[in-house]
């Protein structure tokens, strides 16, 4: 159906690679392959220029081969290409950890290192759980997180996270209980924060009275979910979560992988929406993609309780960390990256285009009866549609196909379309985009 596109690699090959997140069979039929990419745009195996929709997986808000962190990844492999990142260190870490304590709110200063997002959240959850037991609390080890949230690939994170196709699988996980989503009916197509919805947070209340306090180590949800489709949080919603929580002595967690450095027209989504958790884990943009880096950054209240507790000056505070912890080419990477979000000024850029994106992006209501729902905030916009025969995720993975066809890469996941443009789109570019995908949706819709 698709284009497919001139490729020398051997069937062999093409098997070989167990793809990540990807129908499998489909692809290795007829293979969609990625040779360059530049600015806004990717360059096919055929040479066909494709504009890139997603910012790579949320990842490139920089676009993609920016000099500046160019530069610096190639300096830091001449210079220190690796550096142990247990009882040894090496400056870049620490200057980057700065300058992400800069993009958070207030009192989030303490930076833990991880190599991707599912590792920050696994330090969060790890990090909460030793957190009370240091206080004396340990009963307090479940967690809650959200319907549709998204959390990573681990086995922490598929348990908090709550898409079901990404759960069915795996059995038994952390012990964990999910809030509902906060898509309420009668707040389709609003613009930005619906008006109605805050009342889901009260649910937390009920699994408080089910499971006490005692018991409940952390609460963590995406600020906006991104991989359910853009679930955009209800005015009040998240001030709500923050009351109960402190009321009743949580840990709230902001999961802010997609949300963080600019996609949301802020430094963050904590300050997108004016609330501040206790933790907020991170990846993607923190190094536009180029290099595989995550963090968790937490409180200064939580990092103080360990270096107190912490035992003899020699011993570790907390026995965690991966071998790519605050890795020197993803700190070269990292530090370029945001440095270039700072002088660049992409995140008042983004702030002033969005009213233009929600244009855009609304403009295609009533295009089709296909589509049911469209959100947006920043940068980030969802498109719900309808099912096809009981076959929920077929229509997207039409209409993602039909756009590659076009030259525009958009990503299908579950009943959505998601769109999260670089940081420096222009304005023709939306409109192409918008129209492009208007076309494919009529055309399956
Ligand atoms: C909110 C959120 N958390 C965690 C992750 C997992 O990140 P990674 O794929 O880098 O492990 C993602 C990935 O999309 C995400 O969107």
């Amino acid at each position: 159906m698709s284009h497919i596109a001139k490729t020398n690699l051997t069937q062999a090959q093409l098997d070989a690679h167990w793809m990540a997140y990807t129908g499998n069979r489909e692809f290795k039929k007829d293979p969609r392959i990625i040779s360059t990419a530049s600015g806004h745009y990717y360059t096919d195996a055929d040479g066909r220029q494709i504009f890139d929709g997603l910012s790579g997986l949320w990842t490139c808000g920089l676009g993609h081969s920016v000099p500046a962190i160019n530069e610096a990844v190639a300096n830091q492999v001449k210079t220190l290409d690796y550096s142990p990142a247990f009882q040894f260190g090496h400056e870049k870490s620490f200057q980057l950890a700065e300058k992400i304590s800069d993009f958070m709110p207030a009192g989030l200063n303490r930076v833990f290192f991880t190599g991707s997002g599912s590792e920050s959240v696994d330090t969060a959850l790890k990090v909460a759980r030793a957190y009370w037991r240091k206080k004396g609390l340990g009963t307090k080890t479940k967690f809650i997180g959200r319907a549709k949230g998204y959390h990573g690939a681990g086995i922490s994170g598929f348990s908090v996270g709550g898409i079901p196709a990404n759960r069915i699988l795996y059995g038994q996980g952390l012990e964990s209980y999910h809030l509902p989503h906060t898509q309420v009916p009668g707040t389709e197509f609003s613009k930005g924060m619906a008006d109605t919805g805050k009342e889901r947070a009260e649910d937390l209340l009920n699994m408080i009275a089910m499971h006490d306090a005692s018991n409940i180590a952390a609460v963590i949800v995406e600020p906006m979910s991104g991989s359910a489709g853009v679930i955009v949080p209800p005015k009040g919603y998240l001030q709500r979560l923050r009351e109960i929580c402190d009321q009743h002595n949580i840990l709230l967690i902001f999961d802010e992988v997609i949300t963080a450095f600019g996609r949301m027209g802020a430094q963050s989504g904590s300050e997108a929406f004016g609330v501040t958790p206790d933790v907020i884990t991170m990846a993607k943009q923190v190094t536009n993609g180029v290099i595989p880096m995550g963090a968790a950054v937490f409180k200064q209240e939580i990092y103080d309780t360990f270096m107190d507790t912490g035992g003899a000056d020699y011993m570790l505070e907390i026995p965690h960390g991966y071998t790519y912890s605050a890795h020197p080419i993803a700190c070269a990477a990292g530090l370029a990256s945001l440095e270039t979000i700072r002088s660049q000024g992409l995140i008042e850029r983004v702030n002033q285009m969005s009213p233009v994106w929600e244009k855009y992006v609304h403009s295609l209501k009533g295009a089709s009866d296909a589509i049911t729902d469209i959100r947006n905030y920043g940068f980030a916009a969802g498109i719900t549609l309808a099912a096809v025969d009981g076959e929920p995720a077929k229509r997207p993975y039409q209409i993602a196909m039909s756009m590659w066809d076009k030259g525009y890469y958009v990503r299908y996941g579950g009943d959505t379309i998601q769109l999260a443009p670089p940081f420096t789109t222009e304005e023709s570019e939306m409109s192409s985009l918008i129209d492009a995908l208007g076309e494919s949706i009529k055309k399956f819709g």
